[in-house]
């Protein structure tokens, strides 16, 4: 565990279990031996614009040929300039081209159970005519569509039919709310708005429409919104702004050719969390990252063309954009996509999708594993899921009891597990397992893909030696990099290259061991990961602070079993009385400003913040009592002594 404002960290997991690949998965792998990985590795390594030359141009469409691989290094590193592509060309019309056009691309499964299956030559027939369907509202290169719908197959279409014409989407996810829809819209300047009228969720309707409404009330820039009917709930549609998807769509020709894009074209930006109350819009192009995803998953998932593969993921996510739509659709896999809850209408629903859909690759987060643990063996085990070969996880570490759990309830014990670490920033996958080829140690993400060179250092930069927890750094520019933060270039250089200059920051605390196997050991910043999905606490803190009842806050995370952590905030309280009825209006409050996500599971009220001298709140001692910890450490510089005495005595919601 790392004490996160200190920068010390402990290693107290000890984990010598070793799971080598069966021999049956390594013999069939295109990577089937550490010695291929490491040939890969170091041919990466000795000879970058080589290795990534030669993959751009055999795996790559080129409406004109790139000049240079990669220029500059650090922050201002750009790869292929020169060059001209389209990443919904790559993830369609080539594996037209390629034969592939009546290979399923989408199967798709609403919640109720409705399904569809789109074919590589319908789903880029449905693209070009939504493309089409967004120039006539005027969108070209370069203007934002910010995108807010459930996850049908719509929605992966808004996506490509974006970077067929270069427009820049922003996902936001379904579950945000109206506030933190309209702060990204205005951030990034959206143009256009696409939605729903509602989504499904546990059987019940959420009125996506309704929250997008309110939002655009604050959204000026934005001029059209586009509605697809999915739900059937009653909506309000507003006269000259809002349109209907199949209204578009039935006036839209499905002849739209790909706009070459320059290689360093913003291909999308991503909101994410920071160490700082205002979400990122973290910046990806276009060239990079489609080779980024393109390969890592290959060589990540060991794909191949028969493969069904299904990653659970919200495309509302970084692992949505990568690994469900462009990084398979630019290999020409088949993709499972499900709209619901994993619980509905049963807690066996994932199991019974995997055996009907004859599912051969599961992608999955941690958060949702220890959910099926706790659910019972009882609904696994009436499914047959025996085409399974391949499990992954991501978004979080995964405890090594979970792991195994996963390996022997779901993988059958015959099923390699990829625990991929990566992040919003880094566009894909890094650090990782090859299937055929690396023995696993439960929790560990192992080794880095090829182009990766990891380095672990303490806080005066030097790098740390086996075993000892240091801040992972990336030493060299690779093609999925983020190129950005929209309209924050500063920001930018701040958070990521200045402490290190010419290095990557990632923001968490890893150990290499005795093996050189990657733990990773968490944030470093005031970052907290729930359900696998980055929460500021300053933005929670925020949101807090802006009811009138609230004089000050603190929010911290604390460990959860279900959803990795939990939020807990301390608040002080003005003009009101600590009552439950409080702590609910509270919850309610932080619900509308941000979204169900973040509403805190503990609320608790005290007359005052541990504080230093010079008014920092300590949050390593409300970590500490968030989670029923005694107080570790030094608290030297605590202003007021009396503070943490009345803490512990108070009584948690
Ligand atoms: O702390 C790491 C954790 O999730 C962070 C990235 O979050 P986000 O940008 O939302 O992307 C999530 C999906 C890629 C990382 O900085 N994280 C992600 N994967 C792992 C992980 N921690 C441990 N092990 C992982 N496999």
């Amino acid at each position: 565990m790392s004490d996160q404002n200190t920068g010390q960290i402990d290693n107290v997991l000890q984990e010598d279990r070793l799971f080598p690949p069966p021999a049956e998965f390594s013999a069939a792998a295109k990577i089937g031996s550490m010695a291929d990985y490491q040939t890969l590795y170091d041919a990466a390594l000795n000879d970058p614009d080589k290795f990534w030359g030669d993959i751009a141009k055999e795996e790559m469409h080129w409406f004109k040929p790139f000049d240079t691989v990669c220029t500059q290094s650090g922050k201002d590193a750009q790869w292929f300039t020169g060059g001209q592509t389209n990443i919904s060309y790559n993830c369609l019309d080539a594996n037209i081209e390629a034969g592939n056009g009546d290979r399923a691309a989408i199967i798709w499964e609403g919640e109720p159970g409705d399904q569809r299956t789109l074919t590589y030559t319908q789903l880029h027939a449905e693209v070009c005519k939504f493309a089409n369907a967004l120039k006539s509202l005027d969108v070209g290169v370069g203007d934002v569509v910010s995108i807010y719908m459930p996850m049908t197959p719509e929605l992966a279409i808004a996506m490509l039919a974006c970077t067929r014409i270069g427009a820049v989407h922003s996902v936001i996810f379904a579950g945000f709310s109206a506030e933190a829809i309209a702060d990204r819209n205005n951030d990034a300047s959206a143009k256009v708005q696409i939605t729903s009228d509602g989504l499904f969720r546990r059987g019940k309707v959420l009125p996506l429409k309704a929250t997008v409404d309110t939002a655009l009330e604050k959204s000026p820039t934005v001029k059209h919104c586009i509605v697809l009917k999915r739900a059937e709930n009653e909506i309000a549609m507003t006269e000259g702004r809002d349109v209907w998807w199949h209204d578009l769509m039935d006036a839209a020709s499905d002849d739209c050719p790909a706009t070459p894009l320059d290689s360093e074209a913003t291909s999308f930006i991503l909101y994410t969390s920071g160490s700082t109350g205002k979400p990122k819009g973290i910046r990806h192009t276009t060239a990079g990252y489609n080779i980024w995803v393109k390969k890592t998953f290959q060589w990540v998932f060991d794909w191949k063309p028969e493969d069904v593969y299904w990653c659970t993921a919200d495309c509302g996510w970084i692992t949505g954009h990568s690994y469900i739509v462009y990084g398979p659709m630019a290999n020409g896999a088949t993709c499972l996509m499900y709209e619901g809850a994993p619980n509905h209408p049963a807690p066996n629903r994932f199991w019974d999708i995997v055996e009907r859909h004859k599912v051969t690759i599961l992608y999955t987060a941690p958060t949702a594993i220890r959910a099926f643990v706790q659910w019972g063996d009882e609904h696994i085990k009436k499914h047959d899921l025996s085409s399974l070969r391949l499990l992954g996880t991501v978004g979080e570490g995964i405890n090594p009891e979970t792991w195994v759990w996963y390996h022997e309830t779901i993988g059958n014990k015959n099923c390699p597990i990829v625990d991929t670490w990566w992040q919003t920033e880094t566009g894909g996958i890094m650090m990782s397992p090859l299937p055929g080829a690396t023995a696993t140690k439960p929790g560990s993400c192992t080794q880095p893909l090829p182009g990766i060179v990891p380095v672990i250092v303490d806080e005066s930069l030097t790098e740390v030696g086996a075993n000892q927890g240091g801040m992972l750094c990336i030493a060299k520019p690779w093609p999925g990099m983020l190129r950005g933060i929209w309209g924050d270039e500063k920001r930018f250089e701040e958070q990521y290259w200045s402490m290190f200059p010419g290095n990557y920051l990632t923001g968490d605390n890893a150990r290499v061991d005795d093996d050189g196997y990657y733990w990773i050991m968490g944030r470093i910043d005031d970052v907290i990961n729930v359900s696998g999905h980055r929460l500021s606490t300053i933005e929670v803190e925020s949101a807090m602070v802006s009811h009138p009842n609230v004089a000050e806050c603190a929010a911290v995370g604390r460990p959860h079993e279900i959803k990795g952590q939990a939020i807990a905030v301390f608040i002080s309280i003005k003009d009101a009385e600590p009552t439950d009825e409080l702590r609910d209006e509270l919850k309610l409050h932080v619900r509308k400003e941000i979204g169900a996500l973040a509403v805190p599971d503990d609320i608790r009220f005290t007359q005052s913040l541990p504080k230093t001298r010079s008014g920092k709140i300590m949050r390593r001692l409300l970590r500490d009592i968030a989670a029923g910890r005694e107080t570790a450490g030094d608290v030297s510089t605590l202003e007021d002594l009396s503070v943490l005495a009345k803490l512990k005595s108070d009584d948690k919601s």
